[in-house]
């Protein structure tokens, strides 16, 4: 099943409405875009390769939740999904990934300095489409977009800076991850809620509940970034490891008997495959792999919770239920 579970049924006239918003512009970077996006290949053929768009179907469900059409909810959906794939743009630049969903990062084919135009499109594109509805609801989403977005980049500044640090807390951590994934995954939740005419109180506890559930996913990521399938990811797993992320299953470790050894792999020079498998292997006896799942779970057990007090009956959140737990279980 679709990583998305029962959202993915809002997947069509979302590919559309995304698809609309970059029909016209400058060439060059209409054409990146539609790379980034999945749509096409390097060469401008026919692909399918873009990413799961779990926020714009959040989005789009929240506001069914509420009782409004997900349709209501389209400007708020194109804009954080824009906006994410602008924050994937810049944040493949700055781990220097060379792979994202299978294929070679824009920064690989065009070089870091256009690939950032790249991304100052899409994030102005995506701005765009809150900033120019007429929605009521509209204004207040574009607010919590853009408190989102200083978040998000705060978090990507903290992830940075603890590249180079070896004492990172969980509460540290948790902080980093809070901004640079939850941040937004909380906007879409809270913009589907405001576009759907919610009130005040119940768009901030709905975004409180996307946050916590994209805290979770972060965490899962990070398992994932270790441990996942790159034939599902279409990411490295040997990335975050040269790169000196302090990851959860990193953080956890760190803490751990085995972390004195730990440090010192880190401070070693990073590109040998060798030394990376040492470090998984580190990990895994540490028990963090064990400990990142139940931590994974046990976020969105927390997410679960806050959904309950949301205001929404059970079966309005059915598909917001569902969508939590795939979260954690997905394997891209
Ligand atoms: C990847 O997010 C970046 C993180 C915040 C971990 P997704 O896994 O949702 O990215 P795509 O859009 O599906 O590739
Ligand atoms: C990405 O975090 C977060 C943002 C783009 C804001 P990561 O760097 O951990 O995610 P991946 O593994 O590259 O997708
Ligand atoms: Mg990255
Ligand atoms: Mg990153």
């Amino acid at each position: 099943m679709s990583s998305a579970g029962p959202l993915a049924r809002h997947l069509p006239i979302f590919d559309a409405a995304l698809r609309a918003a970059l029909a016209d512009g400058p060439p060059e970077l209409l054409r990146l875009s539609r790379y980034v996006l999945g749509w096409e290949s390097a060469d401008g053929s026919p692909a399918a390769a873009g990413g799961k768009r779990l926020r714009p179907l959040l989005c789009m469900e929240v506001a069914s939740a509420c009782g409004a059409s997900p349709v209501d909810a389209l400007p708020g959906a194109v804009a954080v999904e824009l906006v994410h794939n602008f924050s994937l743009v810049h944040d493949d630049i700055q781990d220097r990934d060379l792979l994202r969903h299978g294929r070679p990062t824009a920064w690989q084919l065009i070089g870091e300095a256009q690939a950032i135009n790249l991304g100052n499109f899409l994030y102005t594109r995506g701005l765009r489409q809150l900033a120019e509805s007429r929605a009521p609801g509209a204004q207040l989403a574009l607010a919590m977009l853009f408190e989102a977005v200083e978040r998000m980049v705060a978090g990507q500044w903290l992830d940075l800076a603890f590249e180079s640090r070896s004492d990172v807390t969980e509460a540290e951590y948790l902080d980093m991850v809070a901004g640079k994934t939850g941040a937004l995954l909380g906007a879409a939740a809270g913009i589907g809620a405001a576009l759907a005419g919610a009130g005040r109180e119940q768009v901030e506890r709905l975004r409180q509940w996307g946050e916590r559930l994209g805290i979770a996913f972060q965490v899962h990521d990070d398992y994932l970034g270790a441990w996942g399938d790159v034939s599902a990811t279409g990411k490295s797993t040997s990335s975050d490891i040269v790169r000196r992320k302090k990851t959860l299953p990193v953080v956890l470790a760190m803490a751990t008997g085995a972390g004195e050894e730990l440090r010192e792999l880190y401070r070693s020079p990073a590109e040998d495959p060798a030394h990376t498998a040492r470090i998984v292997q580190l990990l895994e006896r540490a028990g963090a792999r064990e400990r990142t799942r139940e931590l994974a779970n046990s976020f969105a057990r927390e997410a679960e919770a806050l959904l309950a007090s949301t205001g929404l009956t059970a079966g309005a959140a059915g598909g917001l239920y569902e969508f939590g737990r795939l979260i954690v279980e997905r394997d891209r």
